[in-house]
């Protein structure tokens, strides 16, 4: 018997195929706890079936472990047709194998820390600007503004574009991305995803004009889009201009969803522990209000690290990621087999018990140097994935966080306004059903 036929004589993980046609996606598409419910009956690993589409779940750091050491034979990267269209073949989120190892070095260079230490100033700007709006608005939604904050940020960063939520580009961002979890992919003119796909058009334009702009002025040091036109492959042959189009759009949705999610799951969960808060600004007194933030302030902002990292725990903005199986294979003594797809679980693996003490409690303590629960256990905290596809703007993320963290709590105050849903809608990130209304003020 060969290594091939001894993986297809094992068996399946357990699991259920769920309804005729359908499957189990009505009861994933309903309970937010769908794969937690079904990790805690099988364990690590199970199967389901969401339409026609055999799924396995796996969580935990055997299961990550296994996906992350064998991804280069085993898997290859799996995005829904219609988010494949909006984002384009050539954006590093679609591409694999050697094009996509190549292109991850190319676009790394556009997040390195000299390019991420001079954008301090920058984002702290951006962050006031919108902390000085909010004061004088006093009662706001709190979600849409932030996702507006993380758009301006992420276009100046990347095209260097001022104030990008106010401009067309801004327009056509909003009626592209709700296209991207869109599975009714009719060519009908209505639906969201002919939508989107039209302002994808537009949105390439405008990059467009852009770009030719810059070539023109020769300014390639400045941002990250002027280092992608200079960056060269192993070959030397520089990204054309289509590709960089494509790659500017997946760098923006990739920034700047996830990080919308993660400062108003941040806000929120500061509202509800004022223990939390209360240290965060005791911390906050050890730094000068008056003088700009810097990356060495930064760095000793110990307990707010502490913070952020629990919040990406508990609320990951990213609850999993997609792959399909290239080739059979086996975990745990069950069968993988080729054409079946892979949903890692970062939401479940962040709350293994084996891990971490009562998981389901926001506790930054977990991550102080004496507790620090998942030290020396890898792949038990990946709010940022790991493997060949480890996120590239983690450091962009990390950095955008922290200064926007550390301006709030120490000048601003904000409550949440009473009888509002706060429960979390899941996708496309979590977010607060009903946005996240607050009173917001200056501190005295
Ligand atoms: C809190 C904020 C963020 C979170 C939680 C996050 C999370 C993730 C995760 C989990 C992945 C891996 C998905 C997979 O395994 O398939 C990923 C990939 C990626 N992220 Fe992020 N991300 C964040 C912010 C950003 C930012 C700011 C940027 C850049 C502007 C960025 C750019 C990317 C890119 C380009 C990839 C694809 C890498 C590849 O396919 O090789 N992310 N991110």
């Amino acid at each position: 018997m060969t290594v091939t036929d001894k993986k297809k004589s094992l068996s399946l993980p357990p699991g259920n195929n769920g309804l005729p046609f359908i499957g189990e996606l009505l009861e994933l598409i309903k309970d937010p706890y769908f794969a937690q419910k079904r990790h805690e009956k099988y364990g690590a690993i199970f199967r389901t079936k969401l339409l026609d589409q055999n799924v396995i779940y796996l969580r935990g750091t055997e299961a990550n472990n296994f996906l992350f050491s064998n991804e280069k034979e085993y898997f290859e990267t799996q995005l829904f047709k219609t988010t494949e269209a909006l984002l384009g073949k050539s954006s590093i989120s679609v591409q694999t194998g050697p094009i996509h190892q190549s292109r991850r070095k190319i676009l790394y260079q556009a997040f390195q820390p000299r390019l991420l230490s001079n954008n301090i100033n920058e984002i702290e700007n951006i962050a006031r600007r919108y902390f000085e709006n909010w004061k004088n608005i006093k009662i706001l939604t709190w979600y849409p503004e932030l996702k507006k904050f993380t758009f301006d940020v992420a276009c100046k960063f990347l095209i260097g574009l001022e104030k990008a939520s106010d401009t067309q580009l801004g327009d056509w961002y909003e009626a592209w991305e709700p296209g991207l979890f869109s599975f009714n992919t009719l060519p009908l003119p209505w639906t969201n995803f002919s939508r989107a796909m039209r302002s994808r058009k537009k949105l390439l334009n405008e990059i467009e004009k852009i770009i030719l702009d810059r070539q023109k002025q020769n300014d390639f040091n400045s941002d990250a889009l002027g280092i992608l036109l200079n960056a060269q492959d192993e070959n030397g042959n520089k990204l054309n201009l289509e590709e960089i189009k494509n790659q500017i759009i997946a760098l923006l949705f990739a920034g700047h969803t996830t990080l919308t999610s993660a400062l108003s799951s941040l806000c929120l969960l500061l509202a509800q522990h004022e223990h939390v808060l209360t240290r965060l600004r005791t911390e906050q007194e050890k730094f000068p209000r008056d003088e700009p933030l810097t990356l060495e302030m930064l760095k000793k902002m110990n307990y707010l690290e502490q913070v952020l990292q629990e919040v990406l725990r508990l609320i990951p903005p990213v609850a999993a990621g997609f792959r399909k199986i290239i080739k059979t294979c086996e975990f745990n003594n069950y069968q993988l087999p080729e054409g079946w797809m892979i949903f890692y679980s970062i939401a479940s693996t962040h709350q293994d018990l084996r891990v971490y003490f009562e998981p389901g409690r926001f506790d930054p303590e977990r991550f102080s140097p004496k507790r620090n629960e998942s030290k020396n256990k890898p792949y038990s905290y990946i709010p940022f994935g790991a493997g060949m596809r480890e996120c590239l703007g983690k450091e962009l993320a990390r950095l955008e966080m922290k200064i926007f963290a550390a301006l709030l709590v120490r000048e601003y105050e904000w409550k949440l306004i009473p009888s509002q849903n706060l429960n979390l809608n899941f996708v496309p990130v979590p977010r607060p059903i009903d946005g996240l209304k607050v009173y917001f003020n200056q501190r005295l």
